[in-house]
């Protein structure tokens, strides 16, 4: 049963937000409801994470399935100790060096933690998030917030409050707008419970970054195929999901370009509406091409290909086609977040180009 409400849209201001505003939106979070908040990554979609009934008000909103875990947002160290024990040495390190900011750390779950956040796992995702709103949010509300990502289960997270009222109007309380997201995928989650730790999911903190503070760091994104966990396989790869199908392909930039173009112009033929994800430098190279183009900004500009992605996806839903090509960038840095998400949005179809 989907959880039905009036849908109030609050405009605050990103850096300095109104207490009047923050406080309404706490008091919300206390009675149980569902706040959509932005973070520096995403926005989120909050409700108290010591509340059984109220996260599951999260699951049913979204239309996810109970076997996806749920981030635990906190906004002091306090906060962190009442939703996970037996916090190692290297969380601290970590959590003195990354927060607040981009970084889930997956620990040991605390006792008070209703085990429809964990999925049942005894693990807890925690995160601080660095927003302005976020950070006032979590401590008006003087709880920990479970949110996972505001977007209906499966699509494009959102960067915007218009894309969580896209998803989402109806089924949360409020909905906070503090402006687009500046980091624009989601955190890096750190699992601390495996030795060596294990990068679950690349998102805003770097790979580089943590291996300055873990040289033996792991990396193992969860894709379906490979956990036997997943109840249903190709679940988590459907992540991200535009409705147009996406095609991503790989290999040296010419070549890429020019198989973009002989497969966009065959699909064209077909009758199919074509649009192109790609990188302010390959305009010129596509040459004349009919079709819907999306730049994410210079291909050196990481962070800005990593801000405007997921806006990027939404927008050529919004303009109805059917396919969508997009080339493999670099995956160094804030480039393997990105990598991932596209992964996941062309469900596995990469091409990979000679
Ligand atoms: O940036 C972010 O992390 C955003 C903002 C809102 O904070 N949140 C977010 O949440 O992306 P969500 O639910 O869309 O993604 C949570 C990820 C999932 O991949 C989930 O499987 C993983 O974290 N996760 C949560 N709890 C876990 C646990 N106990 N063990 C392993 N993975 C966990
Ligand atoms: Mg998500």
């Amino acid at each position: 049963m989907t959880y039905q409400t009036t849908t109030r849209l609050l405009k605050v201001n990103p850096e300095a937000p109104e207490p009047a505003l923050i406080a309404q939106a706490a008091q919300v979070l206390r009675h149980g409801g569902l706040v959509a908040f932005p973070t520096e990554t995403v926005y989120g979609l909050g409700a108290n994470a010591l509340d059984e009934n109220a996260v599951s008000r999260i699951f049913a909103a979204k239309e996810r399935p109970a076997s996806d875990p749920l981030i635990v947002h906190v906004s002091s160290t306090g906060e962190l100790s009442q939703v996970a024990m037996e916090i190692p040495p290297l969380a601290w390190q970590l959590i003195n060096r990354f927060w607040p900011g981009p970084l889930t750390l997956v620990l040991k779950r605390g006792l008070l933690v209703p085990p429809n956040v964990t999925a049942g796992a005894p693990t807890v995702a925690v995160r601080m998030p660095r927003h302005p709103v976020a950070l006032a949010l979590l401590s008006a509300a003087d709880m920990p917030v479970a949110a996972p990502s505001a977007n209906l289960f499966s699509r494009p997270s959102p960067t915007t409050a218009a894309h969580v009222l896209e998803d989402l109007n109806g089924r949360v309380d409020i909905v906070l707008d503090g402006g687009p997201t500046t980091v624009g995928v989601e955190s890096t989650v750190l699992d601390l419970t495996q030795t060596p730790p294990c990068v679950l999911r690349p998102g805003g903190v770097s790979l580089e970054a943590l291996r300055r503070l873990i040289p033996d760091v792991a990396f193992r994104a969860k894709y379906a195929a490979e956990n036997e966990q997943v109840a249903a396989p190709g679940m988590l790869l459907k992540h991200y999901s535009p409705r147009a199908q996406l095609v991503l392909l790989n290999g040296e930039r010419e070549a890429v370009l020019r198989a973009m173009q002989a497969q966009a112009r065959a699909e064209q033929e077909a009758g199919r509406r074509v649009g192109f994800l790609l990188v302010d430098e390959d305009l010129p190279l596509l040459g004349q091409q009919e079709g819907i183009v999306e730049s994410l900004g210079a291909v050196a500009d990481a962070e800005a290909v990593a801000r405007r992605l997921f806006a990027a996806l939404r927008s050529l839903d919004a303009r109805g086609v059917d396919v969508i090509f997009a080339r493999a960038l670099p995956r160094d840095g804030l480039g393997l977040a990105v990598w991932d998400r596209l992964m996941r949005a062309a469900e596995g179809r990469i091409v990979d180009v000679e």
